[in-house]
C-alpha cells in the first residue's frame, strides 16, 4: 500500500480556533494544511483524502470553503472529511458542505466538531465571550482520535 497523501483546507477567520483542530488532525494524518485561497485545483489529483473545515457562520461553514467546493470538478469517490468549531458544536451545520461534497462526487467518511471561543456581537459585552479557552487539550485529543479513525477507514478501503 502506497502512502496516502492528505490535504486539509481550513478557513479560520474569527479567533483561529479551527486551525488548531486542523493542526491536531494533521499531526496524525501527516497532512498539508492550507487556506482556501492557496488551494490549487490542479493539485487535487495528488491527494487521496481531503479535509474541509472552518468555524460555523450563521449555520454553515465559512463562505470561502463553500465557494472553493463549488469550484472543484466532479470527483470519482475521492475521500473527504468535514470538521468545524462552533459556539454550539453540532453536525447539523455540516449539512450544506456535506451535500455540496456529495454532489461533487466525494465520499464523506467522517465529521468532527467541537466548541470554539466566540465573542461576536452581544456575547462580547454580556459574557466577555462564550466557550473561553476552547478548543482545549481535550478537544485536541478528540481531534487526534478522530484522525486515527479516518486513517483506519482509509487503510481499510484501500484493501477492499
Ligand atoms: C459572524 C459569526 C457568526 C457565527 N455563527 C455561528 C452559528 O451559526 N452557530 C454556532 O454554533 N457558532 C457560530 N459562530 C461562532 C463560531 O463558529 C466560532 O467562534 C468558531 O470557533 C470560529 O472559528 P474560527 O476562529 O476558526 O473562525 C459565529 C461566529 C461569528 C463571528
Amino acid at each position: 500500500m502506497g502512502n496516502k497523501a492528505t490535504l486539509i483546507v481550513c478557513a479560520s477567520v474569527h479567533h483561529k480556533n479551527t486551525i488548531k483542530i486542523a493542526n491536531a488532525i494533521s499531526d496524525i494524518l501527516e497532512a498539508d494544511v492550507i487556506e482556501p485561497k492557496d488551494f490549487d485545483i490542479e493539485s487535487i489529483s495528488r491527494y487521496d483524502l481531503i479535509g474541509f473545515g472552518s468555524g460555523i457562520y450563521n449555520g454553515k461553514h465559512h463562505e470561502s470553503i463553500l465557494n472553493l467546493v463549488s469550484s472543484i470538478n466532479k470527483q470519482n469517490n475521492k475521500k473527504a472529511f468535514i470538521f468545524s468549531t462552533a459556539t454550539i458544536p453540532l453536525e447539523v451545520p455540516h449539512k450544506t458542505l456535506n451535500e455540496m461534497l456529495i454532489e461533487k462526487g466525494f465520499d464523506v467518511i467522517g465529521h468532527f466538531c467541537c466548541k470554539g471561543f466566540m465573542d461576536y456581537s452581544f456575547t462580547k459585552y454580556l459574557f466577555r465571550g462564550l466557550n473561553k479557552g476552547r478548543p482545549n487539550n481535550k478537544d485536541f485529543e478528540r481531534a487526534r482520535q478522530f484522525a486515527m479513525k479516518i486513517k483506519q477507514t482509509l487503510q481499510a478501503s484501500s484493501f477492499s
